[in-house]
This record gives structure tokens, sequence and C-alpha cells, in this order.
């Protein structure tokens, strides 16, 4: 059977690839320690859970419209008013079967062969492996580790050239924590119109932000609604993860489309998914802000445990669950894969391997979110797990310095 060029062209994730070489071992009987999954270790709420199991029993398991139940999207409504200030009738709302899938229609709806999109770095794998897909151009525009991987509005600017159609942005973004500010929203909302851009604004993580930080919509500022497509869903707030229960509010048009695309793709998500994706909205805030009070221990506890290990930078993140540590010390070793005996020619993938096959600990390197020298470790994980990890990753180190000496 001839593959199709579409999905030739799409990269193996090194997450992936990560995870299932760390799965592998563990079926092996080996004692893994992982902070490569980005997903909450929390269970779903008890009350979630039941309004789906009412809603199998009250036989709500049938085909319903592809953009979702409408009690959902007034839901959806509802929450972007309330949280967002944004405002929103059930008509631009599409519910997808995870943000992913959101992140997905929108690029398909939007991006034609050979359209450019800009993407922040380091930035979630999946924006430029969908651009790609659907024959589009990434773009990609580094943001800087000096301001926290902030962005900086006249960078995206300069990489518009001739014709960008698209900016993907992801705030609180994953890998590096950055929560975007007001200003720097308002700064970047002002070239988008300027320059005519849509956005894909990736909101998954807004309810996981620290220290007083504050969540802003770009699609809030004047002329944005209008160009932006907000992708939200369950997943992460609520622990929500198998669901798949994500959303998009965007101008009608699109979303029109976008409902068409799903409609003759995977039609709709889960009935009774839907149903607890509704009761999670309708529930109020209070397990999201359990939980999230939770990360911020674990920060505070894993971001003080990776410090006290020598030649490890380590900022502190604003916001998601992630620490995206600078292992430079290590990665700009000349030769290190070499020396690590890895066939990868990336200095973060090599130690990851490292790390996995010396230490049994799975982290993700740096190379997945297109940035080298870093390593993304998820605090979504047991106090006890976080210690010994950092435990793992201290040895580890120091025995790579042994090698490297
Ligand atoms: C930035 C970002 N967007 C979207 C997703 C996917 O969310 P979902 O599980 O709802 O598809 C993830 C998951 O890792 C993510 O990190």
């Amino acid at each position: 059977m001839k593959l199709s060029r579409r999905v030739q062209q799409i990269e193996p994730s090194l997450t992936v690839a990560i995870d299932t070489r760390a799965k592998a071992l563990k079926a092996e009987g080996a004692d893994i320690v992982s902070l490569g999954a980005g997903e909450p270790d929390f269970d779903t709420p008890g009350p979630i859970e039941d309004a789906a199991v009412e809603a199998i029993r009250a036989h709500k398991t049938r085909y319903v419209a592809p953009d979702g139940i409408l009690p959902l999207k007034k839901a959806i409504c509802a929450k972007l008013g309330r949280e967002n200030g944004l405002r929103y009738e059930p008509d631009q709302i599409v519910v997808t079967s995870g943000a992913k899938h959101a992140v997905n229609n929108a690029v398909a709806a939007l991006v034609d062969p050979g359209d450019r999109a800009i993407v922040l770095a380091p930035h979630w794998v999946t924006y430029p492996a969908l651009v790609k897909l659907y024959g589009g151009e990434p773009v990609v525009v580094r943001t800087s580790p000096g301001n926290g991987f902030h962005p900086v509005a006249a960078d995206i600017e300069r990489a518009c050239g001739e014709g960008a159609k698209l900016l993907v942005l992801n705030s609180p973004c994953n890998p590096s924590g950055a929560v975007y500010t007001r200003d720097e929203l308002r700064a970047v909302a002002e070239l988008c119109v300027r320059r005519d851009l849509a956005v894909i604004s990736d909101e998954i993580y807004e309810h996981l932000v620290y220290d007083g930080a504050e969540h802003v919509s770009i699609a809030s500022f004047p002329g944005m609604a209008e160009r932006t497509v907000v992708v939200n869903g369950v997943s992460k707030a609520y622990a929500m993860t198998g669901w798949r229960i994500g959303y998009t509010a965007s101008p009608r048009e699109l979303a029109r489309a976008m409902a068409r695309l799903q409609g003759q793709t995977t039609h709709h998500p889960a009935t009774p998914c839907q149903h607890a994706a509704l009761a999670a909205l309708e529930g109020g805030l209070e397990p999201v802000e359990r939980m999230r009070r939770a990360f911020e221990r674990r920060r505070g506890l894993f971001v003080s445990e990776l410090r006290a290990i020598p030649g490890l930078a380590v900022p502190e993140p604003e916001g998601a669950f992630y620490v995206f540590a600078d292992v430079s010390k290590w990665t700009s070793a000349p030769d290190l894969p070499r020396r690590l005996g890895s066939s990868s020619d990336s200095g973060s993938v090599a130690l990851c391997e490292w790390l996995l096959e010396h230490e049994r600990l799975a982290v993700v390197p740096g190379a997945a979110f297109g940035v080298e020298h870093r390593i993304r470790f998820s605090y979504a994980a047991s106090e006890e797990t976080l210690l010994e990890a950092a435990q793992r990753l201290r040895r580890g180190l120091a025995a790579v310095d042994g090698i490297l000496r």
C-alpha cells in the first residue's frame, strides 16, 4: 500500500517516542519514574463522573449535532463571558474531541497549501505538525529565555514578511510555563489587526497560573474576536484528559466551516462525555482551584529540588505544570550525543535517552518543542514522585559529568 505524501511527511513525535520507550521498559519490569506526560494525575471530580453515568443511564447515547449539544454550547458561552469577558453565541461554538482536535479543525479551516503560519518557540509539538499536514509553512519565531519566553510583538511582526496568514499563541505556554501579560498581548493584538493575521489562541492551561499571574485572552482586545479562534477544553483544568472534550469559539462563518468539517469526519465527540463536560462547566471552579493549589505546592517543591542540582538552571514557571530547565551545561559539550552513545544529533534528545536508559527517568527533550539545551519536566505528579525524579536527575547528571570529564 502506498501511503499519501501527506502522512509520510508527519514527523514522529519525540514525546510519543520517549513515552513509548518508557512504557516498553516498564512492561519489562523496569522501575520507571515518568515526568513526561502532560496530564494531571488527579481523578476527574466525582460529580462530573456521576453526570456521565446519569447521561448513559438516561440513554443519552445517540448521535447529536456535529458541533455539540446545545446545553453544552450555552454553558461554554456562559463560561467565556464569566471567566474571560468574551461574548459568544452558541452558533459560534464547536465542541471537539479535545483541544488538540480543536486546533486541528482551526488549522484545517484556515490554512491553504503554501500559507505561512507563525508559531512561537518553544512551542507545543502539535502546532507546526498540523500546519505542515495541511500544506502550510510554519514560521518559527523564537522567544527568549532572557525575558521568560514571553512574546515580543516586533519579532512577530518581522517574521510576518510577505503574507503570513496565521499566528498560533499558547498562554499559559506548554512547555515554558510563560503567562503572557496584558500589555504583551495588547501589542500582539495591535500587530495582528495591522497585519490582518488570524489567530489561534490555545488557552487550555488558563486556570493553572501562579503567584497572582493573570490569564488574558487575546480575543478580548479590540478587533480581535473577529480574527481569533479561542481553543479551550476541560482536559487540564478538570483532570478530564481521557474524556476528549475541547471546543473552539470563533467568528460564525468559521464555526460553520469547522462544524461542516466535523460533520464529514468525526461527527461529534461522544455524547455522554459532552454531558460530563456540561457538569464540569456548570459545577464551578472549586475543584479546579483545589488542583491548582496542589500544582502550585508541587511547583515550589520541585523547583527548589532542581535548583539544588549544580549546573542546572531552573526558571520558575508562571503557569501550566511544566518546568523547562536549562541543561546547556551538559548539552553544549562537544559531541555529546556520540559520547552518550546516541544516534540522535540533538544534545537534549541524547541526554533524555540516557536518563531513561540509565536512571529510568522519562522526561522530554527541548528539541521536541523546537528549542535545544532544555528539558521539560511535568510536575503533575505526586510529591514522592517529584522527589524521586529530582534524585535520579541529580545522580544521572553527575554520572554524565563523569563521562564528559
Ligand atoms: C498546549 C496544549 N494544547 C492542547 C493540548 C491538548 O489538549 P486535549 O487533551 O484537550 O486535546 C495540550 C496537551 O498536552 C497542550 O499542551
